[in-house]
């Protein structure tokens, strides 16, 4: 299965990529590597949350060494280093500043658990370092941000593993299993939804001063300058479109990139049709919408993703979820289970499909790391490598950039790099760095 799909990534990159683009994934890369039997040596820039998830994913696992962190905000960086040198015996070199960090010569791979902001920099810094990377989702913040990220990785021949780390869990590949080998017949519509509560963003609090120990013009980095302020910091900046894409990229990179995934899609949409919206009563501390409708019409299917944050229920009673809806079943999934719901023949009163459940029993999150460990060995490609971290978050991109814009269809030409029908959407494809940082060129 892996080597079709990969078969199936080069033609269909090889049919449509994008001007600039690489026009084919290859399988293999060439970039020195560790020998099989090598201690791989890891590093983390962006330690808080989720990048502290990823890297003791890895060091459970033998061959892997921690020996550098690195983050803005020293009281984080030494509560993690704790962290490692007691869980994990380990003791990794400290750094408040990424660009000295990669002068560490024994580093293999970087695990990139910061603000989406800052994933293009970084990722391109350690690309051209020589390291391996995985770089949490959404792969960029901007449009042009992803397509930088993967002229520079195929250029520099580099492993880039993008954290949406569904596409190693269990239940997803039990989906696309069951959709491609036929089990629910046709497959014409996907429905997505994420309702989360903090979606909302977190009540108002005034400005304030720069917590001490935080290097805040070094978290802000190429995003505008701007007051500190509690609630565009940790966690919550995903709130803000200088830092993130709200719950629409949030969540949906991860649920629109199995609706991708289904039909085997890696390219960017050509129409997106979006309802965006704030229509949470209270006034909360967010730039991003609370309320997206969103359809991605393809050639023979249809991706409906719909949010309502703020809500802690779904359709069929989950908070988040994806049905997959074809001619003889429907699949609906979240991270930890996935039911088939057959339809009935209305003649013969058979279903059309078996019923079916699953309950996810093991860890996929820790499943993509692996997946990330090998290649750095294998220099195979990863299960999610650019390409198709790019094809999602152009997803949810343009979906954002539309409600921005207030232009409720957004027509996109991969080719051309741009949007068709609309000038202010076109200015939103490109970030403008705030000096001394400069967009990478590729
Ligand atoms: N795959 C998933 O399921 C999943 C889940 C949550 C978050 N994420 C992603 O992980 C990333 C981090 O999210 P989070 O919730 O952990 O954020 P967070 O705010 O909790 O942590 C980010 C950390 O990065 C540090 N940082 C910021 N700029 C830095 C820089 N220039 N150099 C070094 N450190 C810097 C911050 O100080 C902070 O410690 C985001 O891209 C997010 O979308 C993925």
């Amino acid at each position: 299965m892996e080597s079709n799909r990969r078969e199936f990534i080069k033609q269909a990159t090889t049919a449509s990529a994008g001007v600039g683009l690489v026009s084919i994934i290859p399988s293999t890369v060439w970039a020195s590597k560790p020998a099989p039997s090598d201690k791989i040596n890891v590093a983390l820039v962006g330690c808080h949350n989720m990048g502290f998830g990823d890297l003791s994913q890895s060091l459970g696992f033998s061959e892997v060494n921690c020996v550098a962190l690195c983050d803005v905000d020293e009281t984080v960086l030494n509560e993690k280093a704790g962290v490692v040198r007691e869980k994990f015996n380990q003791n990794p070199k400290l750094y408040k500043d990424f660009r000295k960090m990669l002068e560490q010569k024994d580093i293999d791979a970087v695990f990139i658990g910061t603000p989406d902001h800052w994933h293009c920099l970084i990722a391109v810094a350690c690309i051209e370092a020589g390291k391996d990377v995985y770089v949490e989702k959404p792969m960029a913040n901007s449009i042009e941000e992803c397509n930088i990220m993967v002229r520079a990785a195929s250029k520099h021949k580099q492993i880039v593993q993008v954290g949406q780390q569904q596409r190693s869990g269990f239940i997803f590949k039990k989906a696309m299993e069951l959709i491609k080998t036929g089990n629910i017949g046709t497959l014409r519509k996907i429905n997505i939804w994420a309702n989360f509560e903090y979606g909302i963003g977190p009540q108002i609090v005034p400005d304030s001063s720069v917590p001490d120990g935080v290097d805040y013009d070094m978290w802000l980095g190429p995003a505008p300058q701007t007051p500190f302020n509690k609630n565009r910091f940790h966690g919550s900046w995903r709130h803000f479109w200088n830092y993130g894409g709200g719950l629409a990229s949030d969540w949906g990179v991860h649920l629109v990139d199995m609706g991708l995934w289904a039909k085997d899609i890696i390219t960017a949409p050509e129409k997106v049709l979006t309802y965006a919206a704030n229509t949470f009563p209270e006034k909360r501390a967010r730039d991003t919408f609370d309320t997206m409708t969103i359809c991605y019409p393809k050639n023979d299917f249809v991706i409906n993703y719909d949010l309502t944050a703020g809500l802690q229920r779904g359709p069929w009673d989950m908070l988040y979820g994806i049905a997959f809806i074809g001619d003889n079943a429907t699949i609906v999934t979240d991270r930890s289970k996935l039911t088939v719901y057959p339809e009935t023949d209305n003649k013969t009163k058979k279903f059309k499909a078996e019923e079916y459940k699953f309950t996810e029993g093991k860890d996929s999150h820790n499943q993509h790391v692996r997946n990330f460990i090998d290649c750095i060995k294998s220099r195979q490609t990863p299960v999610c490598p650019p390409e198709i971290g790019r094809a999602a978050a152009m997803h949810v991109h343009i979906a954002n950039i539309a409600g921005r814009v207030n232009e409720p269809l957004l027509l996109w030409d991969d080719a051309k790099n741009k949007f068709t029908n609309c000038e202010a959407a076109n200015r939103l494809v490109t970030p403008e760095y705030r000096k001394p940082w400069t967009l990478p060129k590729y």
